[in-house]
């Protein structure tokens, strides 16, 4: 069931979206080579608790399968290969040349915000940077769709769309979603599609949009050693950006925008 949020349960979206863009223009900050995924994690715990809140993915257990360890950090922190779902550890690295890709989200005021970046340290293979700038269009491009008269596939054909147009591949079994009460509502939100489908936006519904794009041939993240991190089938880097908008008349109102120049 997909629910309309009223303008008062927007607001306080809003809190929480704007607490989920603070902390990672934090980490954006401070990232730098030789810091662990574990460092990154621990600034961002001590960073949402600070600010009256608390990190939604911490012990998270999906719906789908109950009897899944706990994820059991503030962050995602997915570096190159990894699609999504990096464990922060103090055994990992980050190094000049590196993409990592960063998912927030907080817990505020009953509701939650959720977004993530792919940064780039140092100097980067040319191609690899194309793949971040991509991603990044890919999620203002289907922003862009998020009005209400659309369609949902109209976001994610728009997204696809544009990957392909650069021979990127699009993450297929890893997508969007609603977001509100609960991390995860409805609607499923892919980065693949055909437009002019999907249920019509409304109004008052709640994305995250958040496409995954790789190099390479790759359209599926798949688990490593049975853990959380999902990667790329070929090995091949990929990229992720995620905010969480509110679909509405005209334009898209986006709640995790930085805060950043
Ligand atoms: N942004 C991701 C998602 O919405 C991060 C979830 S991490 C988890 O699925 F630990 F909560 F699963
Ligand atoms: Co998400």
């Amino acid at each position: 069931m997909i629910t309309i949020k009223s303008e008062r349960e927007i607001e306080l979206m809003r809190e929480a979206g704007a607490l989920v863009a603070k902390t990672l223009d934090l980490l954006e900050k401070e990232i730098k080579p030789g810091m662990t995924t574990k460092e990154l994690d621990t600034m961002a715990e001590e960073f949402i608790r600070d600010n009256h809140a608390v990190p939604s993915f911490l012990n998270y257990v999906p719906k789908s399968d109950p009897d899944v360890t706990p994820y059991p950090a503030t962050l995602c922190v997915s570096i190159n290969e990894e699609v999504v779902h990096g464990v922060p550890s103090i055994k990992r690295i980050v190094k000049e040349g590196d993409i990592v890709s960063v998912d927030c989200g907080v817990y505020k005021g009953g509701y939650h915000g959720d977004a993530a970046r792919t940064f780039v340290l140092g100097i980067i293979d040319e191609k690899v940077q194309q793949l971040v700038d991509v991603t990044s269009e890919c999620l203002e491009r289907g922003i862009a769709m998020a009005v209400e008269g659309n369609r949902l596939h109209d976001i994610s054909s728009a997204i696809e769309d544009y990957a392909r147009s650069f021979r990127f591949s699009v993450i297929e079994n890893m997508v969007g979603h609603g977001i509100g009460s609960e991390l995860h509502e409805d609607p499923a939100v892919p980065n693949y599609g055909r437009k002019h489908t999907g249920v019509k936006l409304v109004e008052g519904m709640t994305l995250a949009i958040e496409p995954m794009i790789a190099l390479g041939r790759s359209r599926r993240a798949i688990s490593r050693r049975g853990g959380w991190v999902a990667v790329t089938e070929d090995g091949k880097p990929s990229a992720h950006f995620e905010h969480t908008i509110v679909v509405r008349q005209g334009k898209a109102e986006v709640l995790t925008r930085s805060f950043l120049d």
